[in-house]
């Protein structure tokens, strides 16, 4: 076994103390007699002091040769030091090398985007991509918490899959032992008839989409959470859908504080989010467009500008419901008020950053739903298995999708998604 060491998250309050790290080189900093080498352990970073009068001059020169990225272990006593980063140091009285690093390609200069994602691999590493990853787990975390804390049975949905859920345009498609698969869009189809069997549950998980344009909103393999709730109807999981992000910004906003700073995020767009968050129909919603000049056309759904014109309009996350039903999905209720709407609700994000989530009321007529399947052209074999819950004590059932991607890039305040997930996956991005 390795040597314990120490990870740079626990050192606080710590002065005093003779501690080991490991990690990498991060930053140098060369001021004649004084060499400081900041490392970096995943936890957090740590400056260094090697001082010529105190080490061994191989352990001074190697501190000024040692390349950056290259991973080392240091020792020496923890002391406090207000102006470093997490507010101590360590004087160092021991440096090893574990491997030295080539030169490294990152440098702190402007570089592509396309270069950095060529290199993302190695960009993770960056303090800002470091920064939104990290939320980004706290995202998902607090994401299970919500649900497992209100009573959701987590129902893990399949990859690959018979039948489209959203569309077949964006359908990825492969060969399953002659027979054509897809991979799933959502677990939607797979929750529904599992809420029959628990009562609320909820998957997480992949899903893909082969969206053929390069957008800053679209990924064609994206992470979504998807609740479904048996005798709920379209209030109930807008109700739902509101309490999970209010859940979500307090997550962030309490366990987070630090990479939220390290990404330059006002947090005052964070904490001014409140509930209830407005609510508006789409032909409101289009009224607005119209007020702001938008080139909107009445029965369409709404195009990456008019989302951002939406989405500027309130400091808190908008909810638009009851879209005419031709433009959302088959398996939409229709409103028992106007039959071709339908009973669904987007939220969008403020700042610009548009629809973070989608839901609806579901079908839970069989006739009506064998009706839209036959109207949108799906093939009806496919389905067979998913009508059967209608056949056997059918009841009202609604649920909706969270992009995880979406919800992050909003909440971290980064304009494109690509940076929000550790290898994204777009048009013509298929590495790293
Ligand atoms: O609105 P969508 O297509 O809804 C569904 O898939 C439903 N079956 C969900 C449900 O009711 N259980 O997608 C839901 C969310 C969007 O609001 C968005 O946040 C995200 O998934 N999303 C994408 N994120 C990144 N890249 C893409 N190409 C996305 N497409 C959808
Ligand atoms: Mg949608």
């Amino acid at each position: 076994m390795l040597q314990t060491h120490e990870y740079i998250e626990d050192l606080a309050g710590r002065d005093g103390e003779s501690v080991v790290l490991r990690g990498w080189v991060y930053h140098k900093r060369d001021i004649g007699k004084i060499r400081f080498l900041v490392i970096r352990d995943g936890t957090g970073y740590a400056q260094g002091v090697i001082s010529k009068k105190e080490v061994p001059a191989e352990v001074f020169d190697l501190a000024g040769s040692i390349p950056l990225e290259s991973s080392i272990e240091i020792s020496g006593v923890v002391r406090k030091e207000p102006r470093a980063p997490g507010g101590f140091e360590m004087g160092v009285a021991r440096l090893t090398t574990i491997h030295q690093a080539e030169e490294y390609p990152i440098s702190p200069k402007e570089h592509g985007v396309e270069f950095l994602m060529d290199n993302r691999h190695l960009w993770l590493r960056s303090s800002r991509q470091h920064a939104i990853l990290r939320i980004r787990s706290e995202v998902s975390h607090a994401c299970r918490r919500f649900f497992d804390d209100r009573g959701f049975v987590l129902i893990d949905s399949p990859i690959l899959t018979p039948a489209a859920c959203e569309g077949t345009s964006t359908l990825f498609e492969t060969d399953y032992f002659g027979e054509k698969a897809y991979l799933s869009q959502s677990g939607q189809l797979y929750l529904e008839p599992a809420c029959m069997a628990f009562g609320k549950v909820y998957c997480f998980g992949p899903t893909f989409r082969a969206e053929k344009s390069k957008t800053r909103r679209h990924l064609t393999e994206f992470w979504m959470i998807e609740p479904e709730v048996a005798f709920a109807d379209l209030d109930d999981v807008m109700q739902l859908a509101e309490d999970l992000i209010m859940h979500l910004i307090g997550r962030v906003l309490d366990r987070r504080r630090e990479e939220l700073k390290v990404l330059e995020r006002d947090l005052s767009k964070l904490e001014g989010v409140c509930r209830p968050f407005p609510r508006i129909t789409y032909d409101e919603a289009a009224e607005k467009l119209k007020e702001a000049g938008a080139e909107f056309k009445w029965g369409g759904d709404f195009g990456a500008a008019d989302e951002t014109i939406l989405s500027n309009l309130h400091p808190s996350p908008l909810m638009i419901t009851r879209y005419p039903a031709q433009v959302k999905a088959f398996y939409m209720e229709p409103d028992p008020q106007r039959p071709d709407r339908a009973l669904c609700v987007d939220m969008l994000a403020p700042e610009g950053y548009g629809e973070i989530i989608g839901g609806s009321q579901r079908i839970h007529d069989e006739g009506l739903l064998l009706q839209r399947i036959k109207e949108h052209g799906l093939p009806e074999a496919a389905f067979k298995w998913y009508l059967d819950c209608r056949k056997y004590g059918t009841v009202p059932h609604a649920g909706f999708g969270m992009g995880i991607e979406r919800t992050v890039a909003w909440l971290c305040g980064v304009p494109h998604l690509r940076e929000a997930i550790p290898y994204p996956r777009t048009l013509g991005r298929l590495y790293p």
